[in-house]
């Protein structure tokens, strides 16, 4: 189990915390919101199209091209609506598969279908191919209402799994993730308003973040956040991912929050 790492390495993000609120200290104000909506609208007058609906739509032709060793398309992916289902599909995840035995984000039931259907070997699997198709998934769940709801004894293990490294003070100022996101929710931590999981922290992702010129999914954001703050993140598709989506997108859904715009389009 990875958990001891997270917690160690959870210790170090101390000392960048506390500068990071010190520093947004007479700072001049700048609305985020009001930044990105300037954004987009640069995006659609010039170019006419937003670059995570770019992304989507190579998602799409990879879902639909017959590829890997067996030479077949994804149509038969189940993501937990029916083989092939999409319309609304991420509404759902992350949840148990009879299938693989796991509970899987959107992220990693892409590789695990990638893998069973399509032959790939894991190490094969190209987190690109994945980011494209994670946004054309998304794309199908656009605006709708979040509906996480542990059920399965897997699925309620995971979201503990997920709450307890939420909570888990580490080090000797006793930090976690929740300090930045509940204890500031609502305020800014260097610049940028903060949420918390009942306010529909998690809800845009993925996204196209402007400022990096690149699609992030949610596994992408949650290592960013580990990363500015000093705390080296978990391999992609490994639990500690699945488990605080599971936790916070639960969350979310007990808060009656809806996704963005899918892809979303952000800072
Ligand atoms: C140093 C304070 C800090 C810590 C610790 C921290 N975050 Fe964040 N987090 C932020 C800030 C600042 C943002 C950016 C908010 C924005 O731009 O909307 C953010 C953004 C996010 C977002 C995307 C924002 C959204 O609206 O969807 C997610 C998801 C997230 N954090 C999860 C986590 C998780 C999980 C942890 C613990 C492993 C964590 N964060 C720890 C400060 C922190």
């Amino acid at each position: 189990m990875r958990k001891n790492r997270l917690y160690r390495v959870l210790g170090l993000a101390l000392l960048g915390f506390a500068l990071g609120v010190a520093l947004t200290q007479g700072q001049q104000e700048l609305d985020p919101y009001k930044e990105a909506e300037r954004q987009r609208e640069l995006f659609r007058q010039t170019a006419g199209i937003l670059p995570g609906e770019l992304y989507a739509a190579q998602g799409e032709e990879l879902f639909h091209a017959k590829r890997g060793p067996k030479q077949v398309s994804l149509e038969a992916c189940d993501f937990g609506l029916g083989p092939g289902k999409l319309e609304g599909a991420l509404t759902q995840l992350p949840r148990y598969f009879a299938d693989t035995k796991r509970v899987e984000d959107l992220e990693t039931r892409i590789v695990s279908c990638m893998v069973r259907l399509q032959g790939f070997k894991p190490e094969e699997v190209k987190r690109d191919e994945v980011k494209a198709l994670v946004a054309y998934v998304a794309s199908k769940s656009s605006e709708m209402p979040i509906n996480v709801v542990p059920r399965t004894s897997q699925e309620i293990a995971m979201y503990n799994l997920g709450r307890e490294l939420w909570y888990h003070r580490a080090g000797d100022r006793d930090m976690n993730c929740a300090i930045c996101h509940e204890a500031y929710a609502g305020r800014k931590v260097r610049l940028s308003p903060v949420r918390s999981p009942r306010q529909g922290l998690s809800n845009e992702w993925p996204a196209y973040r402007f400022e990096a010129d690149k699609l992030y999914t949610l596994q992408d954001r949650i290592a960013f956040c580990y990363e500015s703050v000093g705390i080296h993140p978990p391999d992609y598709y490994s639990e500690p991912y699945i488990a605080l989506s599971m936790y916070m997108l639960a969350e979310a859904t007990r808060g009656k929050n809806r996704f963005t715009e899918m892809p979303g389009f952000t800072r």
